[in-house]
């Protein structure tokens, strides 16, 4: 473990960020970036099934043959924005840019709100991304271990983790809709009826799939077999990054888990603060199927 680098959670403009992977200064840069027309951003709060969308948008691209995608990391596929190399290399990099971030709306790239580029924002029902987030922090090396899940349940409501406060990534994001071109999806219409998403965002983005191809994404993008890919799991990323030991990345894939970990306080206190939340922001979600 001896060149681990010091992970550590720190703020910059408000938001929490980890040290050796998000450079404040790289992130203040991509405001600024110029935005193509070509240009492709999945948002997601972390655990919203940031994985899925990388595994879904690289097998669109490939027509659905598996066999073009799974030569590399599913996370590779589809890079995320805001790590500090590629977030230095984004503006020279070639057209498409097909990215994933957990970034907050402050640090968006100005152009989107000219209508440049498309920006598919993903959000799962909260109460699951904060047992998910929970059970990660366990995994991830560069997030620290929580003590026990009373702890890690204040530190997500007050917004003391990687990505910060979920009610402020939605709602960031959310009332900025109608400047942008984009697209609001839920995890749990996913999981509901994963085909319809996956026109939806063949659509959205001008590519045209035959039914065949288009059965070829959805085969491959089920928990089932990405559950069984190495690449979709991080298999081969090392342990000095990820504790494989305490949990697979692909961990039960369902919706309404937060039944099994918050206590009856810990929930009516999560309602409370979602209405007050959410009061003007008219989202609903589905908490159980
Ligand atoms: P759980 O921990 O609840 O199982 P992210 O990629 O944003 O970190 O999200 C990870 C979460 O999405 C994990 O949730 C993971 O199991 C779930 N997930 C990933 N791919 C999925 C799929 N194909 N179907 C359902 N859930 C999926």
């Amino acid at each position: 473990m001896a060149d681990t680098p010091d992970f550590h959670l720190y703020q910059h403009k408000g938001f929490y960020f980890i040290s050796g992977i998000h450079s404040a200064e790289e992130l203040d840069k991509l405001k600024d970036c110029e935005i193509r027309d070509t240009d492709i951003f999945t948002i997601t709060y972390p655990k919203s099934g940031t994985i899925w969308m990388q595994q879904i948008l690289s097998l669109i691209d490939a027509k659905g043959d598996l066999s073009v995608t799974d030569k590399q990391l599913t996370s590779e596929q589809v890079p995320w924005l805001e790590l500090t190399e590629n977030a230095k290399n984004f503006a020279s990099a070639p057209s498409p840019r097909v990215r994933v971030s957990h970034l907050t709306y402050y640090f968006a790239p100005q152009g989107l709100g000219q209508k440049k580029g498309k920006v598919i924002y993903v959000a799962r029902n909260p109460k699951d991304v904060l047992v998910s987030y929970y059970h990660f922090h366990k995994v991830a090396v560069m997030l620290e271990t929580p003590k026990d899940f009373n702890e890690f349940f204040d530190k997500f409501m007050e917004g003391r983790v990687c990505g910060s406060c979920w009610f402020d990534h939605i709602t960031g994001w959310y009332t900025h809709k109608d400047e942008m071109n984009f697209l609001y999806l839920t995890y749990e219409e996913m999981i509901q009826d994963l085909k319809a998403a996956v026109l939806k965002i063949c659509s959205f983005l001008g590519k045209q799939l035959d039914e065949q191809q288009i059965d070829s994404v959805v085969k491959h993008c089920t928990f089932k077999q990405m559950k069984t890919n190495p690449n979709a799991n991080y298999e081969s990323v090392p342990g000095s990054l990820l504790n494989h030991k305490n949990g697979a990345f692909m961990r039960k894939g369902t919706v309404g888990d937060w039944k099994n970990h918050l206590t009856v306080a810990q929930n009516e206190m999560f309602d409370q603060v979602f209405q007050e939340r959410m009061r003007d922001v008219p989202l609903k979600f589905v908490w159980d199927i």
